[in-house]
């Protein structure tokens, strides 16, 4: 499967930056979609957005919405599952699921008890929307795609516990490379993306990573989402979307192999 007009798509964290964007970018292919988000206000506007973007192309849905809008906190399983079930009713179907939802902090987390926040929202309910998906798409095929960060990759003393949610995100990602039922589901990593999830970042950071890091284009985030999404042979991937560097598959096949363990006889462990 790829994407395709009148399919629908719910995503998470839909009210600004990333989700956004891509949300817009999907309307523009004649996608209908539910959006999640605990901010009301943002999550109405990217609804609005959705429609407009439905017009400019004269995409006309028949007997459903462009787009709904259901304020859910993605850490509350109840509110998740409520939100698919809604999704249900409405569509009728789910071809996309987009786990985009994400927070971020640089507290120390041998200081307090907030980095859980960062687990729950970016690792774990990434991991209970992707079930609550596959049980939606089984037996019809579908597609998802985790936001997960360049962060995955890369250990930063400050980021730790985000870090450590990405790259959960990105392994888990990776294991369902064999997943089948018709269902991909593949990851985009972006380095540093201007979006507001950063004022969270110390100013002097801020400063340093504007002047000599930069951010990676809205745009470059999108098509590489759409690569992963479009690819019909791209499964189990994580899509590394680099601010100076052309957007690749990482690990490559190289460091792939060096990363697998090996049997007995020296030939690589290729799973269960
Ligand atoms: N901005 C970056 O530099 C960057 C880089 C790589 C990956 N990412 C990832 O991209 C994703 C989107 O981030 P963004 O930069 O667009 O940030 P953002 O803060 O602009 O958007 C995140 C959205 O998620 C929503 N959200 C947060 N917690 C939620 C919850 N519990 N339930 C429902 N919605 C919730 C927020 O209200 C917000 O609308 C995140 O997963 C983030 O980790 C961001």
């Amino acid at each position: 499967m790829k994407v395709e007009q009148g399919q629908s798509a719910l995503l998470t964290g839909g009210g600004g930056g990333i989700g956004r964007a891509l949300a817009v970018a999907l309307a523009g292919r004649g996608v209908r979609l539910t959006i999640l988000d605990l901010n009301i206000a943002h999550g109405e506007e990217t609804v609005r957005l959705v429609e407009e973007e439905h017009a400019k192309i004269s995409y006309k849905p028949i007997d459903s919405p462009s787009a709904i809008f259901i304020r859910c906190d993605v850490a509350n399983s109840d509110e998740l599952a409520a939100a698919y079930a809604r999704h249900h009713d409405v569509f009728g179907r789910l071809h996309i699921c987009i786990n985009n939802a994400g927070v971020f902090s640089t507290n120390a987390f041998y200081e307090d008890k907030s980095w859980r926040k960062m687990i729950d929202v970016n690792l774990t309910a990434v991991i209970e929307s992707t079930s609550n998906a596959i049980q939606a798409m089984k037996g019809q095929g579908g597609l998802i795609l985790n936001i997960a960060s360049s962060a995955a990759f890369m250990p930063i003393d400050l980021f730790a516990v985000y870090c450590s949610s990405k790259a959960g995100v990105a392994m888990f990602t990776r294991s369902l490379a064999h997943l089948g039922m018709g269902i991909r589901v593949n990851a985009i990593c972006p380095e540093f993306v201007n979006t507001p999830l950063l004022v969270a970042l110390p100013p002097l950071l801020k400063d340093y990573i504007e002047e000599n890091v930069g951010y990676v284009e809205m745009e470059k985030v999108v098509t590489a989402a759409f690569s992963a999404l479009d690819d019909e042979s791209m499964t189990g991937e994580c899509l590394w979307v680099s601010t100076h560097r052309p957007t690749q598959i990482w690990p490559d096949e190289e460091t792939k192999r060096k990363q697998q363990a090996v049997t007995k006889d020296g030939t690589p462990f290729a799973g269960l």
